[in-house]
């Protein structure tokens, strides 16, 4: 009979995803793509149905491409988890999120942790994918999966192996971003290689499942800490009448010991401003208090608030108040190309607007609606006339795919907070 390892080098395996959202099916197809035979697995029926259809809802993944699989049988989806019992390896992308009180909500991996234990078979790999503090895969999975009968390392296999994903990334994508894996022993490491080393162009093998959490950790919580460095700069320089996005660029030009980070209305999505919390989280279970990253998220939390005020500032020496002024918050994404608005500072920006009585609107390319609140938004159209009619336009994502000279041009006052009409000059063009 093959061993696990012939299986992973051979592409015999079959690989299970469970989570198909924007780590997961991009993944899966990536599994796939490579040879082997994959069955994905989530709860949510509407996904599971849209990947059997090759109908893809993730904008780096191409529908045509998911279809060809589908069609070829090498991938498949489901939502019955007993089809784990069918897998030789099984790699973990569910969400982990934060509560409301800002401590890490882990019960997603916890779940699906269980879900894998009860179907699992022996000699299978298994690998934790979200992104968590370190020990989650050690302490809180391991036990799961070992239950009172199995030994990890000798009868299972554990790993973590962070996703880097970036999505909206049109030169790095999941084949060609190197991954790092770490297993519980040594051996679980040397799986873990077999099955990425596939797939993916480089596989870094760091010592253990800890290191591999914390790699993640260290790469969001310096993104958080730059980010929060130059808004913190940006802040000094509103007030010292100093154009920040120009100190960026002419400091990027130096050709070693910088690299830019730009300002901006805040951070958003599914990584930056909640990893950081996991690593602070844990670390205080040790008598560690983060500094940075407690600073970091105070004032990168705070930029909604301030591009706010800021607003509130321009208007006035417009002699207009905020209350009742038009608004058209421009892209409200947490970044340029992608359809997510997790954590999107636009909408903080947007629940803020209305606090203050302004008539808010919205448009972006990549959003068609948004639910505020109990309100359900529509995306406006962005025309000229629509433009004309608005007190100001507020960039809080700068999209490619929109028409910046229209806005430039047709504008009676743009308050850009992502610098995206960097081309075009004027008393009505004021950024952050
Ligand atoms: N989105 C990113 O850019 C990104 C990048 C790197 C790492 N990550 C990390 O990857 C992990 C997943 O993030 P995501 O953005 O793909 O999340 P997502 O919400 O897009 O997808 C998660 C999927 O898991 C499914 N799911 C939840 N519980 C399940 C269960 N018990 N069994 C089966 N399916 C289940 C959900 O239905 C959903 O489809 C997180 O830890 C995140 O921090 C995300």
């Amino acid at each position: 009979m093959e061993s696990l390892l012939q299986k992973l080098h051979g592409k015999t395996a079959t690989v299970g995803v469970l989570g198909l959202g924007y780590v997961g099916l991009p993944l899966a197809v990536e599994f796939g793509r490579a040879g082997y035979r994959v069955i994905g697995f989530d709860l949510d029926q509407a996904k599971v149905d849209r990947v059997n259809q090759g109908d893809s809802y993730i904008s780096d993944v191409e529908g045509s491409f998911l279809g060809a699989l589908v069609a070829s049988g090498r991938l498949r989806a489901t939502t019955d988890l007993s089809q784990i019992a069918q897998v030789d390896a099984i790699s973990i992308c569910v969400p982990t999120p934060l509560r409301k009180t800002k401590d890490p909500d882990i019960s997603y991996v916890k779940q699906s942790a269980e879900q894998v234990a009860s179907y699992l078979r022996n000699d299978t790999l298994v690998v934790l994918e979200s992104t968590t503090y370190p020990g989650t895969t050690d302490e809180l999975v391991a036990p799961i999966l070992a239950g009172s009968d199995r030994v990890i390392g000798r009868d299972i296999f554990l790993a973590f192996s962070p996703e880097r994903v970036d999505p909206g990334n049109p030169r790095y994508h999941t084949q060609n971003t190197p991954k790092v894996v770490g297993g519980i022993t040594p051996r679980c490491t040397e799986m873990a290689l077999a099955l990425y080393s596939q797939v993916i162009g480089q596989v870094v093998a760091v010592g253990t499942a800890r290191e591999a959490e914390m790699v993640k950790l260290l790469e969001n919580t310096f993104r958080a800490v730059n980010i929060a460095l130059v808004n913190e700069l940006l802040l000094m320089c509103d007030r010292m009448g100093i154009d920040i996005w120009k100190v960026v660029d002419a400091a990027a030009t130096k050709p070693f010991g910088f690299m830019p980070f730009y300002p901006g209305p805040g951070i958003g999505g599914h990584c930056i401003p909640i990893d950081p919390m996991y690593l602070s989280w844990k670390a205080k279970t040790y008598d560690f208090f983060n500094r940075f990253i407690e600073l970091a998220t105070d004032i990168n939390g705070n930029m909604p608030r301030f591009v706010v005020t800021k607003l509130m500032r321009i208007l006035n020496d417009r002699r207009q108040p905020l209350n009742g002024a038009r608004i058209l918050v421009l892209g409200v994404a947490y970044k340029p190309d992608v359809t997510d608005v997790r954590e999107s500072p636009g909408l903080e920006i947007l629940k803020l607007l209305v606090q203050h009585g302004a008539v808010t609107s919205y448009h972006d390319p990549h959003v068609p609606s948004l639910a505020l609140g109990s309100e359900n938004l529509l995306s406006e159209e962005l025309t000229e006339q629509n433009i004309r009619s608005k007190d100001c336009i507020l960039v809080a994502t700068n999209h490619t795919a929109i028409d910046w000279a229209l806005v430039a041009r047709h504008a009676r006052l743009v308050f850009d907070t992502r610098n995206a009409l960097s081309r075009f000059e004027g008393p009505d063009i004021v950024r952050l």
